[in-house]
């Protein structure tokens, strides 16, 4: 039965984010958040960043999709409330990992505006910087690119519920950031989410 927990009460930590960031040089918590069509280049450059991130000695992680839907999430598909769950909690999780100090790379599909609200107002109802990057790839690219397979798949109709083939993709009117793949190298995108952490002072 879905009874919902009360008689539950916020308990306070006693680690304030200040003494955090004593320990981690600098409280650099914060979630950036990739949205775009399958094959758009969410992981690619969220992976990369990362590894660029903890190479100049700053905490950063990943959660991307594919790993979160075999582990936390494996109990949900690609109905739209299947993935409003998904977001739901991921973002939950990345508010816990930013609240802990760390850079939050969060590369989604994403494709309901509502549900990446809700993920926003996670993080922003927690004092938390959350960075909205639309990886705008077109759907021709992404198919050319087709780096699963997937949209032959979805064009056979063996996948159902595909982003932008048989369910939408709701672009963000107003991201942080908007990258485009198409004719730029992973390197020169990765660099666009670095300014914008830097120009927001969350990196020096
Ligand atoms: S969502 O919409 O944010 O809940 O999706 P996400 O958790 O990012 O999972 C997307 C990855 O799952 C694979 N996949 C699909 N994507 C879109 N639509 C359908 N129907 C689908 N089925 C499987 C695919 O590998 C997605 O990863 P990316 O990295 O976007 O290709
Ligand atoms: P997603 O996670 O959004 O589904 P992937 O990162 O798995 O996308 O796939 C993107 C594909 O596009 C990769 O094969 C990558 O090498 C290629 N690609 C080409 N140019 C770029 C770019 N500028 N940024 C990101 N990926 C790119
Ligand atoms: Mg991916």
């Amino acid at each position: 039965s879905k009874v919902k927990a009360t008689n539950v009460f916020h308990q306070a930590n006693h680690v304030s984010r200040d003494k955090r960031g004593k320990l981690l040089g600098g409280f650099r918590g914060c979630t950036i958040w990739f949205t775009g069509l399958s094959g758009a280049g969410k992981t690619t450059i969220a992976f990369e960043l990362e590894s660029l991130l903890v190479a100049h000695g700053f905490s950063a992680y990943s959660l991307d999709g594919d790993n979160i839907r075999t582990g936390l999430n494996k109990n949900l598909g690609f109905s739209k409330v299947d993935r409003e769950e998904n977001i739901r909690r991921v973002a939950e999780v990345a508010r816990l990992f930013a609240d802990a100090g760390q850079v939050c790379l969060c590369s989604f599909v994403s494709p309901f505006k509502n549900d990446r609200e809700i993920a926003k107002n996670i993080h922003t109802e927690n004092n938390l910087p959350f960075f909205e990057v639309f990886v705008d790839t077109p759907i021709e690219v992404c198919e050319k690119r087709d780096v699963k397979g997937l949209y032959e798949k979805a064009r056979q109709g063996t996948i159902k519920a595909f982003t932008g083939i048989d369910q939408p993709y709701e672009s963000p009117r107003h991201p942080d950031l908007v990258i485009k793949t198409e004719n730029a190298s992973v390197l020169e995108c990765t660099q666009q989410v670095i300014d914008l952490l830097q120009k927001n002072n969350i990196i020096p």
